[in-house]
């Protein structure tokens, strides 16, 4: 398995981890509830994005029979959405107690958040261009590519 991939999927869990660990914290201390941005920003930009995104850069290369366009966007997009989403879920908990530094840092994390992000969709769609094109003699026979697959010398 890719680096990249290991990676993305460790930032993933390690997300979840802290994200429940803040949303139980919510619920032991009711006021607490205020740092609701952060926690479902940990999740869902964190947890589930990331697991997402490794994912796929594991799978889509090979569903398209090649492989990542450019595994270097895949670590830059790796560091990006993590030091992004760090700054900013503490951009969204800051900001309660220092609003001109927490304004710096939502707005610094949340452009590198959406870097890393236009970052996967242009590595993937690229990925996607280079997929491997069937043989044309399997294609339009009308007859499923099972049948097709299994009639040696076809
Ligand atoms: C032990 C696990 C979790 C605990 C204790 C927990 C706790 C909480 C609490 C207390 C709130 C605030 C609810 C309110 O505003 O009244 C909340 C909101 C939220 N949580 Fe969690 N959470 C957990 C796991 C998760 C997970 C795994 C996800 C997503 C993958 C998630 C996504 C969200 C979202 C999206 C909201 C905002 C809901 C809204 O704005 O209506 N949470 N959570
Ligand atoms: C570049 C990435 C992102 C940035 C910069 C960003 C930023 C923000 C900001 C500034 C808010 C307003 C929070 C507030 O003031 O209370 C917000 C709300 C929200 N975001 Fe994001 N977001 C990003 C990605 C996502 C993604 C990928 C998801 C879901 C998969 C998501 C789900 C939500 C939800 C559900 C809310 C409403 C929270 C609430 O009021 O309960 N965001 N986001």
């Amino acid at each position: 398995m890719e680096r990249y991939v290991v990676a993305f999927l460790r930032a993933s869990m390690a997300w979840l981890a802290m994200g429940v660990t803040l949303g139980v914290c919510m619920t032991v201390h009711p006021g607490w509830i205020v740092y609701r941005p952060a926690h479902l920003h940990m999740l869902l930009l964190g947890f589930v994005m990331m697991m997402i995104a490794g994912v796929a850069y594991h799978v889509l290369p090979r569903f398209a029979a090649t492989s990542l366009y450019s595994p270097r966007i895949a670590v830059a997009h790796w560091v990006a959405s993590n030091v992004g989403l760090t700054l900013l879920a503490s951009g969204f908990i800051v900001r309660l107690h220092n609003g001109p530094i927490g304004a710096w840092l939502l707005g610094v994390g949340g452009v590198l958040s959406a870097a890393g992000a236009y970052a996967m969709v242009w590595n993937l769609w690229r990925t996607l261009d280079r997929a491997a094109v069937p043989p044309s003699r399997l294609m339009n026979t009308g007859r499923p590519l099972t049948t097709m697959s299994s009639s040696p010398g076809r």
